[in-house]
């Protein structure tokens, strides 16, 4: 048997009990047993100054051996204002400098979103998939994972208990280790 797939999840949001940050957990437990999904805290990156990408901070070159070392990339985003969280734009930023030496390049992605809103994220994940054009990224199309109105999806602990939700999570990460082998 060869090495499991490592995918390498981000969440976008900081909150202590956050709908995205749940959501991530609830894809590590149902992460089928060929990959495994290891989550990276983006609480501690600071802001992005280009003075520094030619010598960035311990913390970014940490973030993007990671993202190296990682087979995929899983990403949890919050809709702010329309779009990503300024904390998940900024972490993404740090990794895609400096120019020529982005951590990115070519890696299979996957993103899941959860909001309060109806609209369920889906404007802050197609803003990450125009990203990820430039970052020359590989998102899977389908299943596309929006929990919206998701204020009773969760638990008290911003753990998923909504099963329709798991489900669509479940055959997410069927995908994306399926699109992962195939452009690897
Ligand atoms: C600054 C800010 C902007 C927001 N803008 C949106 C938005 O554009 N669309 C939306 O559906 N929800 C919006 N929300 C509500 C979020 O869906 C809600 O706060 C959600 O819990 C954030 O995800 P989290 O639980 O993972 O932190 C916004 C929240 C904040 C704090």
């Amino acid at each position: 048997m060869g090495e499991k797939i490592s995918i390498l999840g981000i969440s976008g949001s900081l909150r202590k009990g956050s709908f995205n940050s749940g959501a991530l957990r609830a894809a590590v437990d149902l992460c089928p047993d060929e990959a495994q999904i290891e989550v990276f805290d983006i609480a501690s990156i600071p802001s992005f100054n280009q003075d520094e990408d030619q010598d960035p901070p311990a913390i970014i070159q940490e973030f993007k051996d990671r993202i190296r070392a990682a087979d995929a990339i899983l990403f949890a985003t919050p809709e702010y204002n329309y779009s990503i969280p300024g904390v998940l734009k900024n972490a993404i930023d740090w990794a895609s400098r400096p120019y020529g030496q982005s951590a990115w390049d070519g890696k299979p992605a996957a993103i899941m979103g959860a909001s309060i809103g109806g609209i369920a994220t889906a404007r802050a994940q197609y803003d990450l998939r125009k990203m990820m054009v430039f970052l020359n990224m590989f998102p899977i199309n389908k299943p596309e994972v929006m929990i919206g109105n998701c204020g009773d999806k969760f638990d008290a602990e911003g753990n998923l208990i909504d099963e329709e939700s798991k489900k669509f999570i479940r055959q997410m990460l069927e995908a994306l280790i399926a699109w992962t082998k195939k452009i690897k």
